[in-house]
């Protein structure tokens, strides 16, 4: 059992109710002894050395020694907020799942990131922006924890260490903080060309948000819902800034990383506490749940492509209103831990390979950046729900457990009358046959297509976002020193379209080469035929 439930999230009710108030009448050390001084040391005469027997002193100075935890491995530089999700109830015929049931209002905290810098990096950098949401719901907590792009870099979580290996700062210099402007990156996406459509995301506008309320934010991996009926449904997660999208251009984002780094993380807490707070629809793009997971030759399974909204349109399920500011960033923004495993009824995974390795990774991590298993108890990742859950003991462990029998069932304690298989409120995984080898289940044409979406992407863009995107690949590769990497890049964007390579070869000073695929002069609509999508939620 966890500790007796306080306020799990401390603002918009108030600090959590465990906080130490920095009040009161006098000055204590940390076991209330009360203080007659704490600005000099105990010393050896008015001039001697310091003595050990200062207790206070030595009080002081450990807890301060230890006063930083590490910062995530990704997404280290974030900034957070309060606020509440209110379900418009239309995702009801989809999914069983109680908060988005008609008009239920389920309190949440939001952190948007960056990916690659280090706590203290600048905001306005060229980079995925995270964008992850907490719901306390009364059935647990739920985490969706997206970006603010689609797509991602790559097909199986196997390879995350290596992309991000590759993106982070060179290990012998530690330069630089972004993504740009480094040989290992560039050599990463141009070998592991999957990559590409992601990387054409970040070098458009999207990559340099003008703030955290105008980013869209993408679940990216699709996801199964649930009915009351067992019936299931595929989806893709999109949020929606009720603000609008905006970025900024390259020259702003650079001139703002200088003069002020703390532009994103300002921003946010000033419109909140001006009252202006952001909203944003939660809509989801549905698709029947066939037996290959195929989606107009798009494989849903496949977290580098997304289905675009001509194809599926988002339809709206909910708004979230973001409007209270951290009490303190240290509980709550730095110590919250998301994870996309914390599910409810109703909403389900699915085999995509990148999901698959994401469901190890979080806890695995968190484990060490927030110092044992008993993080859950933390005033900002406690459910809202009631916690019953066996596990005991284990650093930092906070709560008092009673009881003889920390097992079930047992016929020691009483209490829990659950016995498996019965409760019908639980929360169980959709059975799913597996055949055959799932690696091949997943479709090779749309896998191994690493330009198509890439392509369609960057020719919906219109001439200035197009220009935007050439002189953000120039100026990136232009800092990359092997010559043979931005030749490798070179071909990837030839095989993407003929007149973005040329532009970046143009500015490069270097040779325009030919493409290795089937590159189309103009890419037909996606299927404007089914416009209107053909799987309606509502
Ligand atoms: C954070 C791993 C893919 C979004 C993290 C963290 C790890 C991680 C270890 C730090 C968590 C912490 O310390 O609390 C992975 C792995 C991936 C992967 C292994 C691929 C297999 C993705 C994808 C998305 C994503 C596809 C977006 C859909 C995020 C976000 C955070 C994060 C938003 C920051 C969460 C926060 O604000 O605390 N990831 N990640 N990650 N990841 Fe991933």
């Amino acid at each position: 059992q966890a500790p007796e439930a306080v306020s799990p999230t401390g603002s918009p009710t108030g600090a959590p109710a465990n906080a130490r108030a920095q009040s009161g009448q006098y000055l204590t050390t940390a076991q209330g002894l009360r203080l007659a001084d704490t600005d000099h040391s105990l010393k050896a005469g008015s001039r001697g050395p310091t003595l050990l027997q200062d207790h206070h002193l030595r009080e002081k100075i450990t807890h301060f020694d230890h006063e930083r935890i590490p910062e995530r491995v990704v997404h280290a530089r974030g900034a957070g907020a309060h606020g509440v999700f209110r379900s418009y109830g239309t995702a009801s015929k989809v999914t069983k799942a109680g908060f988005l049931a008609a008009d239920v209002e389920t309190p949440v905290f939001v952190r948007f990131s960056t990916v690659l810098g280090s706590r203290g990096s600048a905001d306005t950098v060229r980079d995925t922006r995270g964008f992850s949401t907490k719901f306390y719901t009364d059935e647990g907590t739920y985490d969706l924890v997206g970006n603010n792009i689609p797509v991602f870099f790559i097909q199986d979580g196997i390879k995350f260490p290596d992309i991000v290996h590759a993106a982070k700062p060179h290990p012998d210099r530690e330069i630089p903080q972004a993504q740009s402007a480094h040989d290992t990156f560039w050599d990463f996406v141009s070998l592991h060309t999957e990559a590409q459509a992601h990387t054409l995301w970040n070098m458009s506008d999207r990559g340099i948000p003008r703030s955290y309320r105008t980013m869209e934010g993408f679940g990216v991996h699709t996801f199964r819902l649930v009915n009351a009926d067992g019936e299931t449904t595929l989806v893709k997660f999109h949020w929606k800034p009720k603000q609008g999208v905006h970025s900024l251009v390259w020259e702003e984002a650079q001139i703002i990383n200088g003069m002020d780094p703390d532009f994103h993380r300002r921003d946010l807490a000033d419109a909140i506490e001006a009252g202006a707070y952001p909203q944003w629809e939660l809509g989801i793009q549905a698709f029947p749940d066939t037996e290959d997971q195929m989606f107009e030759g798009i494989d849903l399974l496949d977290p580098t492509k997304f289905v675009p909204e001509e194809l599926a349109p988002v339809q709206p399920i909910g708004l979230m209103t973001l409007n209270a500011n951290p009490t303190n960033y240290f509980a709550e923004t730095e110590q919250i831990a998301f994870h996309p495993g914390h599910l409810v009824p109703g909403i389900d995974v699915t085999n995509d390979p990148l999901l698959q390795v994401r469901l190890f990774s979080y806890l695995d991590t968190q484990i060490s950046r927030l110092g044992g298993p008993n993080f859950a108890q933390l005033p900002i990742n406690r459910p809202h729900a009631p916690v019953n859950d066996m596990l005991r003991d284990g650093m930092h462990q906070t709560a008092v457990h009673s009881g003889v029998a920390p097992y079930h069932p047992n016929s020691l304690d009483g209490g829990c009358p659950f016995m498996a298989g019965q409760d019908v409120g639980a929360f169980v995984e959709v059975p799913e046959e597996i055949a055959e080898a799932i690696k091949e289940r997943r479709n090779p044409a749309s896998f191994d297509d690493h330009y198509s979406q890439a392509r369609l992407f960057f020719r919906s863009m219109t001439p200035v976002e197009q220009d935007h995107i050439i002189q953000a690949y120039t100026f990136e590769l232009g800092k990359c020193y092997e010559a043979a990497v931005r030749e490798r890049q070179l071909m990837a964007l030839a095989n993407i379209d003929a007149g973005l390579c040329e532009a970046v070869a143009k500015g490069l000073g270097m040779p325009v080469p030919g493409a290795t695929v089937d590159v189309p002069d103009s890419e037909p609509s996606p299927a404007l035929s089914q416009l209107g999508g053909t799987w309606p939620v509502a």
